[in-house]
């Protein structure tokens, strides 16, 4: 990026204002004042962070700007995440027609009707986490007992993996999704997840199951790299983000007495409170990365050729041009503009999985808890600021 400003932009990330809810003030006065702006990052490279709704869209569904990670100038928010960057296959970051041929192989599987068939199931295995929590007796941390079981076990009856096994792929998750984490670090967790599924996939082969990794070898189009760079995809992002926001969601109800009371005199009011959550939350807050493969104008600001851009979902989320009183949790809210699941071609493709999940998990944890509470003051809850999904990282609660 060309600096034609004597003074270097502003460092990211910013820091954080009083509420942990939201996206640092210095994000909400950008997109009010200079809505694409240059950013520092980490090792002194810098990008432009757009910030308003309508330009987040615009990028984000615009083919010139790339979200493979190996063009030159694609902005890495951390060391790690660019130790990735030549090493991985997974559609997340390859652009059309490969993104294409890779994601379409498993739109069926993702596809609305196919996760609310879901929903006895996974009403089932909430039920059992709830019970388990509460035979255990107060206080209890919902994440690790409640809000991180249940996505993981979802996943792994999806694709075929043993849920046995999710200490090894949970603290490998978290390595990956550490923004402190080494190259090194993340290199050698990438390693370790692509060799378990790789055999996982080579045991498939041999004994198929009904599951999405069994599928994906029996096809025989994809490489083993390709189906290990897949299933990594999915078992990452299909317990880490669903989780994170259970438990978020969870405490913001609990930090907003009218709002869940209005839930719970109303329980056909959880969709658009799980909509409205997923706005006010927008958990991943680090922004999409993309690079610009042609000058574009966005904003009223020409970005070049090879620069990068971070698309900041949780402050578009937050624009009062599109949401009236974006601060506020309303859960009555028309939100379903929100771009918390991203926008255009790589739009998250868990997202009915993800609401089904969300949907069943927060309603049936207020209706079976009707008392639950906060076990330890709300000024003592860590925050997940040093992860690339934020949330928190315990929530001790009673009932
Ligand atoms: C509340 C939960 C979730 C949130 C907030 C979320 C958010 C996102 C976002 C923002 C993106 C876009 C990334 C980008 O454009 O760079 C994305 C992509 C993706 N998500 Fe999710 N996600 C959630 C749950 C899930 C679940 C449950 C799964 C899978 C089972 C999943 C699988 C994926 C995949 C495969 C992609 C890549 C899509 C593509 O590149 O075409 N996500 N997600």
């Amino acid at each position: 990026m060309t600096t034609a400003h004597p003074i270097a932009p502003p460092n990211f990330p910013a820091p954080r204002g009083a509420c942990p809810f939201a996206p640092p003030p210095a994000y909400e006065q950008a997109r009010r004042e200079q809505p694409v702006s240059r950013v520092t990052l980490w090792d002194g490279s810098q990008c432009w962070l757009v910030t308003r709704h309508a330009d987040v869209r615009s990028v984000l569904r615009d083919q010139r700007f790339s979200a493979d990670a190996r063009h030159p100038g694609f902005p890495f928010v951390t060391d790690g995440r660019r130790a990735l960057a030549n090493e991985s296959t997974s559609f997340i970051r390859l652009d059309d027609p490969e993104h294409a041929r890779l994601r379409r192989m498993l739109t069926a599987d993702f596809m609305i009707k196919k996760t609310e068939a879901l929903r006895p199931r996974i009403q089932r295995i909430v039920d059992d986490f709830l019970d388990r929590m509460v035979a255990h007796g107060a206080p209890a941390d919902l994440v690790s007992e409640f809000a991180l079981p249940i996505p993981s076990l979802v996943i792994c009856l999806l694709l075929g993996v043993d849920y046995g096994d999710h200490r090894y792929f949970q603290e490998r998750s978290r390595v990956l999704l550490h923004n402190h984490s080494t190259a090194d670090e993340v290199r050698q967790a990438r390693e370790e997840l692509t060799e378990y599924l790789g055999r996982l996939a080579e045991a498939k082969r041999r004994e198929p199951d009904d599951g999405i990794i069994s599928r994906l070898v029996a096809r025989g189009e994809l490489t083993d790299e390709e189906v290990a760079a897949t299933c990594l995809l999915l078992l990452v992002a299909g317990h880490e983000t669903t989780a994170n926001m259970t438990s978020l969601s969870t405490l913001a109800l609990l930090r907003d007495p009218a709002q869940l009371a209005r839930l719970r005199a109303e329980p056909a009011l959880i969709k658009p409170a799980v909509e409205e959550m997923l706005r006010f939350l927008s958990i991943v807050h680090s922004g999409l990365p993309r690079v610009a493969t042609e000058d574009v104008q966005v904003g009223g600001e020409t970005i070049r050729a090879g620069e990068g851009v971070l698309c900041m979902i949780s402050v578009a989320n937050r624009d009062e041009e599109v949401f009236e009183g974006a601060d506020r949790l309303d859960i009555g809210r028309e939100s379903r503009r929100h771009v918390a699941f991203g926008f255009g071609v790589h739009q998250c493709l868990g997202q009915p999985l993800a609401r089904v999940e969300l949907q069943i998990a927060v309603e049936t944890l207020f209706r079976r808890l009707p008392r639950l509470r906060l076990a330890i003051p709300y000024e003592d809850i860590r925050f997940r600021t040093e992860m690339a999904i934020y949330g928190v990282h315990e929530l001790p609660v009673t009932w």
